[in-house]
């Protein structure tokens, strides 16, 4: 009822406005500041106390499993939908700051596929319910090749939860819409985690990047406070869009997952087909969609991709597409060109995506109320899937 959804037309808006707070819980005891003291040498022989606070990363599972995780020879990550999503934010995190392959596959595919799977491979199954049947269909089959099993779950003592050899819980709450939000962050945020402090465990990261991901991090929930204010003008502007029969969401990096996510959330609540692309994939098929029809979600954020994905946009301007830009504050060069432009705090890169999913989800949403779609309870969906 009413109260259930603390003020909130639908459980998904509350989820979604609900998330930095979720975030801070997930990060609560993980995220760890201490005081250090440095003496500093001043004129002559004196010497001063300069203390500092540092903040670094402390993971349980990884104490407790230290040998297995650090010795890994290659991660691979099990998931379905948006977990999946997650997951390949979490590759990119972990194969720049802890040097360790990663494979990220379809649960439902890899269980399937006679896959090499050996005794020096960590797998990691993300599952916000930890009841997704393919998921743990495919741990059981690593295990038997003496994988050691990671799980990153939200549901505590769930089925995949128990199945696995350690993991972390995303401590979100109960996620109650069936379209996923505040479990796909704060999986992102526990992988982000975990990167870290592997990272930091095997020297791969340098103690710079670990402080700044660390303390920015740390800082997020305030950051998504900031976006979620936007939630009047995504309203506003999602009214424009119920007409769209198709949309294209593209992104580069660490936003590809993003693009897919935001995709996967307009398919599932509003049913318009909606195709997540790396912008760069776009000249070698999909932009012959684009005509004044098409709207265009692009991730275009102040990152090192920036020119790239700003000549993308470009390209689907001279073909009349109409662009929805999420961008970075400030931002006047696209700002000029877009129909639309949504503005986020700035952040670092491998960071964004907690900030740039936000105005996707809300996108969803205001889309699928406009057309009087059944957000909480999408036809032929169910929250999980625990049949195959
Ligand atoms: C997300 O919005 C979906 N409803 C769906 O893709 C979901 O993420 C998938 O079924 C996996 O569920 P799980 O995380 O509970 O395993």
């Amino acid at each position: 009822g009413q109260i259930e959804k603390g003020g909130f037309p639908h459980f998904m808006l509350k989820e979604i406005f609900e998330q930095p707070e979720c975030l801070r819980n997930c990060m609560r005891g993980r995220v760890v500041s201490r005081t250090v003291e440095t003496r500093v040498m001043t004129d002559g022989d004196d010497t001063t106390c300069k203390t500092e606070t540092e903040m670094g990363v402390v993971l349980s599972s990884i104490t407790d499993h230290r040998q297995q995780l650090l010795n890994a020879k290659r991660i691979i990550i099990v998931a379905c939908g948006t977990s999946w999503h997650a997951g390949l934010i979490g590759k990119q995190m972990i194969e720049n700051y802890c040097r360790i392959p990663v494979e990220v596959e379809y649960a439902s595919e890899f269980r399937y596929r006679n896959p090499v799977v050996t005794k020096d491979d960590v797998v990691i199954a993300i599952s916000q319910s930890g009841e997704t049947a393919d998921t743990l269909a495919a741990i059981k089959l690593a295990k038997e090749s003496g994988a050691f099993i990671y799980g990153i779950c939200n549901s505590i003592g769930s089925s995949i939860a128990r199945e696995t050899d350690t993991g972390t819980y995303i401590h979100v709450g109960p996620e109650i819409g069936v379209a996923s939000t505040k479990a796909f962050t704060g999986q992102v945020t526990v992988l982000i985690l975990l990167a870290l402090a592997i990272g930091k465990e095997k020297g791969t990261i340098s103690e710079n990047d670990y402080q700044k991901i660390t303390e920015q991090l740390w800082n997020i929930p305030a950051k998504m406070k900031e976006v979620l204010k936007l939630n009047n003008k995504i309203a506003d502007l999602s009214r424009t869009f119920t007409y769209a029969r198709n949309f294209i969401y593209l992104g580069r990096g660490f936003q590809y997952p993003v693009a897919l996510e935001g995709a996967l959330k307009l398919k599932e609540i509003s049913y318009i087909h909606a195709e997540g692309y790396p912008a760069a994939e776009m000249k070698h098929g999909p932009i012959a969609l684009i005509d004044s029809d098409m709207p265009v979600v692009v991730i275009a954020t102040h990152n090192f991709m920036y020119e790239k994905v700003l000549s993308n946009i470009q390209e689907i301007k001279a073909r009349q597409g109409r662009v929805i830009a999420i961008v970075s504050k400030g931002d006047e060069t696209i700002s000029k060109i877009a129909d639309e432009v949504i503005e986020l705090p700035e952040t670092l890169e491998c960071l964004e995506p907690l900030l740039a999913t936000i105005p996707l989800q809300l996108l969803a949403y205001h889309v699928a109320v406009c057309k009087g779609k059944n957000v909480d309870q999408p036809r032929n969906l169910a929250k999980s899937v625990t049949v195959e």
